[in-house]
């Protein structure tokens, strides 16, 4: 078992998630099925991983005018300069046009620019300086480029998945340049750190610009220290306790007149959870902020949607998941053995 499994299966003795209640009726909340249905992510990590996780962006759209900022062009070309540094970085044997993979540093460039795009024109209130970004299920982490660049953030990772948790760590290494400003919560479960401790690194030191956060110690970030959170193509992919366990530590880590930003299909995938996230946060007291008017897949990779938050709503775990199941909802064996939902009994 290597040292993130270790990570994990620690904190879910620590905090229960292996009895009782949460194991035997709500589930486990860092689970991908997308992953472990895909042996080929297994066990590998360095340039083959990196060339994986870069490879999962394939399509490129154009950015919509209405996002087009005065520095867009720049942007994109920023963060394709930096893709391919990581390229020879990961693989300086490798000739990206031999091996075809420039399509997918254009398709991962676009995508980032046009988040960074929607994000500065429909977030009014948000700094460009030093702001706390948290990302939830960020793939390669490459988000971290436009959140460097165009915000001077300090860039959260959250991450449940060994696999994708493992091609971030070699990732931020890079982004970071050992320059000692990456965080990375299994290390410092690896060198057996006080949870004050932990805590006291995640929370109140200010020399990291990149804080690695398993989602099990997503529970860990302050209340109310986070500006922005992003969600791309995730909150339709994770199980029933997932997709709570999300969006109550979003809702709780989330400043007041914070922004959520989501970009995926819109759609719920079958067998996940049947949770319909935008409406939710409206339910929380997030204000939308945007809806774009566009087609996923013809117009852009995925529908933003922008949310402001807008309450001092604090939230507690159990609770809200019988609030969006049902008391009596078993989700812990997933898929299609989830019974007694309360939509179901009425
Ligand atoms: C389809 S990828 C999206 C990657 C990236 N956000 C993007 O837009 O390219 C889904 C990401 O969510 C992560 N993930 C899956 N299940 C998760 C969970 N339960 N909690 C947190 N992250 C999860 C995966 O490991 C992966 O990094």
């Amino acid at each position: 078992m290597d040292n993130i499994e270790k990570s994990l299966k620690r904190a879910s003795i620590r905090d229960q998630w292996i009895f009782g209640e949460r194991m035997n009726r709500i589930g486990d909340p860092f689970r991908w099925v997308d992953g472990d249905q895909l042996p080929q992510l297994q066990g590998l990590n360095g340039g083959l991983a990196f060339l994986q996780y870069l490879a999962m962006s394939g399509e490129i759209y154009e950015a919509p005018d209405v996002i087009k900022t005065k520095d867009h062009k720049e942007v994109l070309i920023n963060i394709k300069e930096r893709l391919i540094k990581a390229f020879e970085y990961f693989c300086p044997f490798l000739d990206i046009d031999e091996i075809s993979f420039q399509k997918y540093i254009d398709s991962t460039a676009s995508v980032k620019q046009q988040d960074y795009c929607a994000i500065k024109t429909y977030c009014k209130d948000l700094s460009g300086h030093n702001i706390n970004h948290l990302d939830i299920g960020p793939g390669l982490g490459a988000n971290v480029i436009y959140s460097h660049l165009g915000f001077d953030s300090c860039y959260y990772s959250v991450e449940a998945y060994p696999a994708s948790y493992r091609v971030q760590q070699d990732f931020f290494k890079f982004i970071s340049e050992s320059k000692g400003n990456y965080l990375d919560l299994v290390e410092c479960d690896t060198f057996d750190l006080e949870i004050q401790k932990i805590n006291e690194e995640l929370n109140n030191s200010s020399k990291y610009k990149i804080k690695h956060v398993p989602s099990w110690y997503f529970n860990h970030v302050k209340k109310e220290s986070i500006d922005l959170v992003t969600a791309t193509w995730v909150l339709n992919e994770v199980m029933p306790a997932g997709i709570v366990w999300l969006l109550y530590n979003v809702n709780n880590s989330l400043k007041n007149g914070g922004y959520v930003y989501i970009r995926d299909s819109y759609k719920r995938k079958p067998h996940r959870h049947n949770v319909d996230y935008d409406n939710v946060l409206e339910k929380l007291g997030f204000n939308i902020v945007t809806k774009m008017n566009v087609r996923n897949r013809v117009d852009m990779h995925g529908i933003p949607r922008i949310y402001q938050k807008n309450s001092n709503l604090v939230l507690d775990f159990d609770e809200f998941f019988d609030d969006c199941f049902g008391k009596y909802a078993v989700t812990s064996h997933g898929g299609q053995y989830v019974q007694n939902l309360e939509s179901n009994e009425k």
